[in-house]
């Protein structure tokens, strides 16, 4: 299978900041949305909260040499804003940045190439008290000025930059159906929200063009092929709208500069369009250097009388995984092709892949084997894509670590290392040797 992948495709694997770093209260980080939104009674698992987590802060160093072992191109994580702003804007704290470069100095040691994120959804607690977070245009000017500090002071070594993790979740799941944070329910405030994150994307990217830095910089999105029901007209055009809810309203912006009108007028009809001025599309559509795709399952979608999208989810047809999540590696080639022929040429990154299991530890060991044969089967049908001619670079497994799944807590479990929550030892999984020895058969 190995040989199915040109030469220079870049394996890593993936973290983000709040699920993993631990440590929220140190050299001076400041408080994000989601260490308040976990101090909400009843809205994470268990209370579970990320002052802790994988406590990767200190023990970056084990991590990085873990990914070495693995034998890793690449590894992806993101950087928290409240850690350089503590208070989003105003006054930096360096020491924050320092975490950051010590974490560089290590994988440059290591020969394993960075790509960092630079919003994760840890947005500082401040700037949503003070202006409502993403709702606020200033904080996408805010976002910018936070990228620009970043950049200045690190931006040489980064060799990909990716702006927003995933706008349609920070928006509707932060703002629409408020099951992350910051917990708001009001779907023309998450539209607001979703405009702003694709603005500020744009914003960074033009200040990162102005810089002529040597990397490549680009979004990622959480794309989910939608399939209708039933060969019936009105399940197809649920499939259609759904597909521009959660696909073509973040793609067409930022690939084709306007939003696509199909969904502008369903909106509309709705009283839940915002509106903003034109100019910010042409920002938004700022050209990138690649798209990142986070790809874990697909929907089975048709028409409901009852609910007020008018849409019915219908039940998996193959196995799901822990999230309940049909496994589905059929739909990543479907997008992966449908990507190509409807935006052209850009290159692709899969930024995120992968599946949480209800893993235990035998004898030291974890036989994660459905781990090993979903990574296996995605990994195949992203080769087939790059057979049928799709510029595909790079496959990053999500995670490297079991880590905080958001309002999940650490119930589940998505990593090919397991954490163990009380030691905070680390265990490779079945799955991470499988990984090892398929990256060493190169
Ligand atoms: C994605 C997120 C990532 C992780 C996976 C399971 O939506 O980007 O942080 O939680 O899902």
């Amino acid at each position: 299978m190995k040989r199915d992948f040109p030469e220079d495709f870049v394996w890593g694997t993936a973290t983000a900041s709040y699920q993993i770093e631990g440590a929220v209260f140190a050299d001076g980080r400041g408080e994000s949305i989601w260490d308040r939104f976990c101090r909400m009674p009843g809205r994470v698992h268990g209370g579970h909260r990320g002052d802790i987590a994988c406590d990767h802060y200190r023990r970056y160093a084990e991590d990085v040499a873990i990914m070495k072992e693995l034998g890793v191109d690449s590894y992806r994580f993101s950087i928290a804003w409240p850690r350089i702003f503590p208070a989003g804007r105003g006054k930096p704290n360096p020491k924050g940045l320092d975490f950051y470069q010590r974490l560089l100095d290590e994988l440059e040691k290591a020969g394993i190439k960075p790509m960092a994120t630079l919003y994760h959804w840890d947005l500082p607690q401040v700037l949503q008290e003070e202006f409502g977070g993403w709702v606020s245009r200033d904080v996408a000017k805010y976002f910018r000025d936070y990228a620009v500090y970043v950049l200045e002071r690190i931006g040489e070594r980064l060799h990909w930059v990716v702006t927003i993790n995933e706008p349609w979740v920070a928006a509707m799941l932060g703002y629409g159906y408020g099951v992350h944070a910051p917990g708001i329910r009001d779907f023309k405030a998450a539209l607001t929200a979703g405009h702003h994150l694709l603005y500020g994307h744009g914003l960074v990217v033009q200040a990162f063009r102005e810089m002529g830095l040597p990397g490549e910089i680009g979004i990622t999105l959480n794309l989910t092929p939608y399939y209708p029901h039933s060969d019936a007209e009105e399940d197809i055009a649920v499939a259609r709208r759904m597909d521009g809810f959660n696909n073509r309203w973040y793609l067409d912006p930022v690939f084709k500069g306007q939003y696509p009108q199909d969904v502008v007028e369903w909106f509309e009809e709705r009283k839940i369009l915002p509106s903003f001025p034109g100019e910010d599309l042409a920002v938004i559509a700022q050209p990138t250097d690649f798209l990142g795709i986070n790809y874990y399952s697909r929907g089975i979608v048709g028409h409901s009388e009852e609910d007020p999208f008018g849409v019915k989810q219908y039940p998996p047809e193959f196995p799901v995984t822990d999230m309940d999540w049909e496994i589905y590696p059929q739909g990543l080639y479907d997008l992966l092709t449908r990507l190509h022929q409807d935006y052209g040429p850009i290159p692709l990154y899969i930024t995120e892949n992968g599946a949480a299991f209800p893993d235990k530890v035998e004898d030291g060991r974890v036989h994660d084997k459905d781990r090993i044969a979903y990574l296996e089967a995605h990994i195949q049908k992203a080769a087939e894509a790059i057979a049928h001619g799709v510029p595909l670079r790079g496959y990053y497994v999500w995670s490297l670590l079991d880590n905080f799944e958001w309002a999940f807590g650490y119930s589940k479990r998505f990593g090919i290392v397991y954490v163990d929550y009380q030691s905070l030892e680390r265990i490779i999984k079945d799955s991470g040797l499988w990984y090892r020895d398929f990256l060493h058969a190169r």
